[in-house]
């Protein structure tokens, strides 16, 4: 390797460490906060894989091809095309959609207006199309999906299923594209004269992790509250 290359490559990690060191804090501590499985009611274990499913189903694919739409280098688009391929190809929508079925959680209006404002705020983010801060949302996302496999795979063994193709293959190859967001990330950062801030950059992070925090959150049945919703 000539001393370019190597100087290269240190500024290209020092570039995205500190942010992956951040991304993935927000993912520990996320996990950190999932209640416990056996101290849920069966509705409520139903309810975290129905939001889980209203969210992903129809919204991962759109945001990946916004990302897609926003990012401006050639290594970019390859990244991503490739992760849309596969979702595509491999019809992640329906293993998601065999996965909910077979747990008995497929979203009822009440599941999708529990997540709507948060579901909202995500979309309005995502119309924007900036480009580093959204490969880095959808690489918080990929790992948090990635890590969050196993808990949604028991819920969905304590409701009696075991179809598990979604949870198996999940717990799999998201690595791989959290990795390959990471080195977009990289790409999009090169070509931009004056980059974001870390703090400007994870600004979807925070609004996505809102979502995600909603999805999780143990749902209180209205009678206990005196009629007051959670
Ligand atoms: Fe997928």
């Amino acid at each position: 390797m000539t001393p370019a290359a190597v100087g290269l490559e240190t500024s290209s990690e020092s570039r995205i460490a500190p942010i992956q060191a951040h991304i993935d804090r927000e993912i520990e501590e996320l996990l950190a906060s999932l209640p416990d499985p056996g101290e849920l009611s069966t509705e409520q274990r139903r309810g975290i894989i129905a939001r889980y499913t209203a969210v992903l189903e129809g919204n991962f694919i759109y945001w990946m091809t916004a990302a897609h739409l926003a990012v401006a280098s050639d290594t970019a688009h390859a990244i991503i095309e490739d992760n849309l391929r596969e979702e595509v190809r491999d019809n992640h929508p329906g293993m998601l959609r065999r996965f909910a079925i077979a747990a008995g959680a497929l979203p009822t209006d009440t599941d999708v207006l529990a997540v709507h404002r948060e579901l909202g705020a995500v979309r309005r983010f995502v119309a924007g199309l900036s480009p580093t801060r959204i490969v880095l949302m959808m690489a918080f996302f990929e790992g948090f999906i990635t890590r969050f496999m196993p808990y949604l795979a028991d819920l969905a063994g304590r409701q009696g299923s075991s179809e598990l193709q979604y949870t198996d293959v999940h717990g799999v190859v998201d690595i791989e594209h959290t990795e390959g967001l990471f080195r977009a990330l990289d790409a999009e950062l090169a070509l931009s004269a004056a980059p974001p801030s870390t703090a400007a950059m994870i600004e979807g992070v925070g609004t996505l992790r809102a979502l995600l925090e909603r999805i999780v959150e143990v749902q209180v049945p209205v009678s206990l509250t005196n009629g007051v919703a959670a």
